[in-house]
């Protein structure tokens, strides 16, 4: 590889890359990715072993600080999170605020925006007694904030955070108990949802993540930077894709067009129409994230003694355009939002809820990295060049 910055400087050429497809912004130590071979290695590990052996939180810890916590490190780490999942009463009436027909991804981006005005006391990027809680309360509360734009959407009342229970099985008592009635976890649920926000946690310097590190490297606080990381992640071509599936899979039942169809449109690029939750920038294989989520679907699907008939369409679309020389050619693949959505329909999340659990998984991963180039002597303000390809001098016709 080159060194571009100091060839640019020596030279005085530019690489034009649209989409960065060749540029490497930083150095990371994080995670691996080989798209050729379909390989993914957070912090070394083996995701097929990081999804078989851990938690969401134990891996939130491997991925920020390097290493796997001890018990001791695990438990402190855990405790420090449910110590602060409290959202503060005004920011409560934020929700009241916004229609109850809000997108949660942007009831997220913007709930997160206004923590920092309620946190003061934790926004300085250069802090890192500082950094250190804004990672805690961040990870604490957006869950309890992605739980009450769920309830502010179906209309029902806000629950307080139960800190007696775990990460996972907190946020289902947020988004699925009532007042009224107790909560019982269903453990099927609460294993599933907890592999699945593992296979989020990281992936390295995608577009929410490379929004995260350009908004932190002009020295904004974590909190912003998340925030902006949210909304790169609302779009359909990245975080988005999970919703947009589901609604690609609804349009085909209700359609009765059938699979074959449906891919012939698709291969004809018919006004644009994408196979959503296949293909990927960096993949040339089978996401290996996609290959557990995919044996998960069976797994909760049958746990909650759920038969749903979006999943069969998922699999005859994936049989079908695996055997398509469209899609061999190109070298597309199912991606790891191909089968999610499934998943989280059968747990009883509505569609629009579905960005906002793979936020909830990327979180620990944003902030590793922003953590990471914080601490990076290297690391410079994000800004790309341009080609200008614009109109040369010109005057105002009375000059
Ligand atoms: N359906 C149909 N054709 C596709 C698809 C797809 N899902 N993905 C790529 N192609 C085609 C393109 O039209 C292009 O065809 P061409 O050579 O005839 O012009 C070719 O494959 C190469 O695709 P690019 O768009 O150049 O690939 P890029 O790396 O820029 O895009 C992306 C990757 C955005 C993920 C793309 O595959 C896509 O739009 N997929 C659908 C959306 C999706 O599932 N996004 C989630 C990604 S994973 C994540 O963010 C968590």
């Amino acid at each position: 590889s080159i060194d571009v910055s100091t060839l640019t400087r020596q030279t005085g050429l530019t690489a034009l890359d649209y989409g960065f497809v060749n540029t490497a912004s930083t150095r990371s130590a994080i995670t691996y990715i080989d798209g050729e071979q379909g390989i993914l290695r957070y912090r070394g590990y083996p995701i097929e072993e990081v999804a078989a052996n851990s938690t969401f939180l134990e891996v939130a810890w491997l991925l920020i600080y390097g290493e796997l916590p001890t018990a001791d490190q695990l438990g402190e780490f855990d405790e420090k999170i449910r110590h602060h999942t409290l959202l503060h009463e005004d920011l409560k009436r934020f929700f009241s605020s916004l229609p109850h027909t809000a997108h949660p991804m942007s009831v997220l981006s913007s709930a997160v925006s206004a923590l920092s005005t309620y946190y003061e006391d934790s926004t300085d990027p250069n802090d890192p007694e500082q950094v250190e809680l804004t990672m805690v309360r961040l990870l604490a509360k957006l869950p309890v904030i992605a739980a009450y734009a769920h309830k502010k959407s179906i209309g029902q009342a806000f629950l307080y955070p139960d800190n007696s229970l775990s990460f996972v099985d907190n946020f289902l008592k947020l988004n699925f108990g009532n007042m009224a009635e107790p909560f019982q976890v269903d453990p099927v649920l609460s294993t599933a949802l907890d592999r699945l926000l593992i296979l989020h946690e990281d992936h390295e310097q995608n577009a929410s993540t490379s929004t995260v590190r350009l908004v932190g490297s002009t020295g904004a606080n974590l909190y912003a930077s998340i925030s902006a990381g949210i909304q790169a992640l609302s779009g359909p071509l990245h975080g988005g894709a999970n919703e947009a599936v589901l609604q690609m899979l609804g349009r085909i039942r209700d359609s009765g067009e059938g699979v074959e169809k449906f891919v012939e449109r698709v291969k004809n690029k018919e006004d644009g129409v994408k196979l959503m939750g296949f293909g990927h920038r960096v993949y040339k294989n089978y996401d290996p994230r996609a290959t557990i989520v995919k044996q998960s679907a069976d797994e909760v699907l049958a746990g909650l003694g759920v038969a749903d008939p979006l999943l069969d369409i998922a699999k005859e679309l994936e049989q079908f355009a695996l055997q398509d020389d469209y899609f061999k050619e190109r070298r597309l693949y199912p991606n790891v939002d191909f089968y999610t959505g499934v998943i989280y329909k059968a747990m009883g999340f509505p569609t629009r809820m579905f960005t906002v659990l793979f936020a909830i998984g990327r979180l620990p991963g944003w902030m590793a990295h922003w953590r990471e180039m914080n601490l990076d002597p290297q690391t410079k303000i994000g800004r790309p060049q341009q080609l200008y390809i614009g109109e040369s001098e010109r005057h105002y016709p009375s000059v």
